[in-house]
């Protein structure tokens, strides 16, 4: 089957979020949600996740799932606040525990942040499978970037979250607490063993040198083919090297602070005081 997919594109975060609908019907997911944060004021503002609940209501569309391809580190998750105005079930790899443990420990969370994914709706595993209205899913576990990241595979499109990326930019840096170079490139083989037509829909665009324009779109073939970073049949051994030289040199994302503590809390914002005030922490010389 062969959903219809819209992209949302997040020009601060270069973070591309999705509505995958039933080809046959108004159900939907909708995967990886933005929530705009300026970190400078400490405001949040939902203009790009309002875009998507105007876009679903316009089209009638009904929210099945609201779909996380992983804790993300560079934008907070706007699950909770499209759950409140159009419904859905939020949903994200079972691994999130050891994503809590970890960040818990870093954030000094006492013992009120519960570790076991409870503030998710449902924790998938590999292998697990999922219905949007006709439309299924398939769960494919791959770690690396993270612990806990999944690969939604829906009709004839994957979404791959931070894996892979457009086949000129390569591949997710894996040097955040609990990744691993050696454990992508094994999950990179598990996507690019899907049929060559498979569409992959990739979770972020940083254009690459040369292209102008941002591209999120590309098949399993044409990663294969082309992918800077794993195509051509790159050794694993040529890519642990390739990707622990570049992640050594790369900075951390503007937002990792504020979005590890809300998206391992599902997307929402740490309890508030007896004042009723939120804060975030900024753990010094943990990260
Ligand atoms: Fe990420």
């Amino acid at each position: 089957m062969t959903p219809i997919v819209t992209a949302f594109f997040d020009e601060a975060t270069n973070t591309i979020s999705y509505v995958v609908q039933d080809p046959n019907g108004k159900s939907c997911a909708v995967i990886d949600s933005v929530l705009d944060f300026d970190y400078s004021s400490g405001r949040t503002d939902t203009k790009s996740a309002d875009d998507i609940i105007a876009y679903v209501q316009k089209n009638d569309l009904q929210v099945e799932w609201l779909l996380e391809s992983h804790v993300h580190a560079d934008h907070l998750s706007a699950a909770p606040y499209i759950q409140e105005k159009v419904g859905g079930k939020i949903g994200i790899g079972d691994r999130i525990k050891i994503v809590q443990d970890t960040f818990g420990k870093v954030f000094n969370e006492g013992t009120e942040f519960q570790r076991d994914g409870s503030q998710f709706d449902k924790l998938f595993v590999e292998g697990d499978s999922f219905m949007i209205g006709q439309l299924r899913g398939d769960v494919l576990h791959t770690p690396g970037h993270t612990p806990a990241c999944l690969t939604y595979v829906i009709g004839d499109a994957a979404f791959v979250g931070d894996t892979l990326f457009m086949p000129d930019f390569g591949t997710a840096r894996c040097d955040f607490p609990g990744g691993s170079s050696e454990v992508l490139y094994n999950s990179i083989q598990k996507i690019l063993a899907l049929p060559d037509e498979t569409r992959i829909f990739v979770g972020h665009d940083y254009k690459a040198p040369g292209r102008d324009e941002y591209a999120w779109e590309t098949t399993v073939g044409e990663q294969k083919a082309k992918n800077i970073h794993v195509g051509e049949g790159k050794s694993k051994d040529e890519f642990v090297e390739m990707r622990d030289t570049r992640d050594a040199t790369l900075a951390m994302p503007k937002l990792i602070i504020p979005s590890l503590q809300v998206n391992m809390r599902a997307g929402q914002m740490p309890e508030p005081d007896d004042q009723g005030d939120v804060f975030l922490k900024v753990p010094v010389n943990k990260l």
